[in-house]
């Protein structure tokens, strides 16, 4: 997977993408991050990117110029030449994505569909706001991550990229995805032990300590059906229940009484 930076603040994502899981997929060569410096789209000397609002009002609007400049240069440079019968051809899907607050907002299921894209470009709006041309014509889709304001869209696209890199396939260990197989989709993970057994007085649950492995996978189903019904219930109706979860839930209900 490619993916396309557009931001005014390209060094803040250096740190976060030099990291842990984001940057072995890089040095995998399963996903490679391009940033650009929208400032360098800019008009004239002064490379100006921003101005006022037509109609007046205070902030200024990010101009339409520089990222339409930006996302053409990433396109034509995009373009991967492979063959059909014989003949050389070009092939050039690139999906265009805004970070805004206004946009849908990001859960597992769009995160998997976006990780399917081959090449996508983030563009970041900050200032007030945008020029609408660039939504109307630039932009194929709106992503936000909550609700709640951002100062730019720099924070919401790293969480982006992070939700994304980690589904794309080999990116992440055996044991890492089998975590987030459908049986474990959409249910809290329940607690996790390790050493010490006992921490002044605090014990870890004596089934983690016995072996008996259909015991303690039981156990672990529970305990994290548990978690979802206390922390967020609205999420089991989501889910698939087999006929032993639905068991469970029932012995978890009467202990909470
Ligand atoms: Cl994508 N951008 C901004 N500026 N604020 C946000 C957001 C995005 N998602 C949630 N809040």
């Amino acid at each position: 997977m490619d993916i396309h930076i557009l931001t005014l603040f390209p060094d803040m994502f250096r740190g976060v993408f030099e990291e842990s899981i984001i940057k072995r997929a890089q040095e995998k060569g399963r996903v490679n991050i391009f940033l650009h410096d929208l400032r360098q789209f800019g008009l004239g000397k002064r490379k100006v990117a921003d101005d006022y609002p037509y109609g007046g009002g205070a902030g200024m609007i990010m101009r339409i110029e520089p990222v339409y400049n930006a996302i053409k240069k990433i396109k034509t440079q995009n373009t991967r030449h492979y063959k059909t019968g014989g003949q050389e051809r070009k092939k050039n899907k690139i999906k265009t994505i805004l970070l805004t607050p206004q946009g849908e907002v990001l859960n597992e299921k769009k995160s998997k569909k976006l990780a399917k894209e081959s090449s996508v470009v983030l563009i970041c709006g900050h200032y007030k706001g945008l020029d609408e041309r660039i939504r109307l014509n630039l932009i194929d889709e709106e992503i936000s991550i909550g609700d709640y304001v951002l100062s730019g869209g720099e924070i919401a696209a790293m969480v982006l990229v992070d939700a994304m890199v980690r589904l794309i396939p080999g990116v992440l260990g055996n044991e890492e995805s089998m975590r987030l197989d459908s049986f474990h989709q959409n249910i809290l993970e329940g607690p996790l032990y390790t050493r010490p057994a006992e921490f002044e007085g605090i014990k870890v649950p004596d089934i983690l300590l016995s072996g008996n492995h259909e015991q303690i996978s039981d156990w672990r189903r529970k305990e994290a059906l548990r978690r979802t019904y206390l922390k967020r219930p609205e999420l089991l109706d989501m889910i698939k229940l087999t006929k032993e979860d639905k068991q469970m839930l029932e012995e978890i209900k009467k202990e909470k009484l």
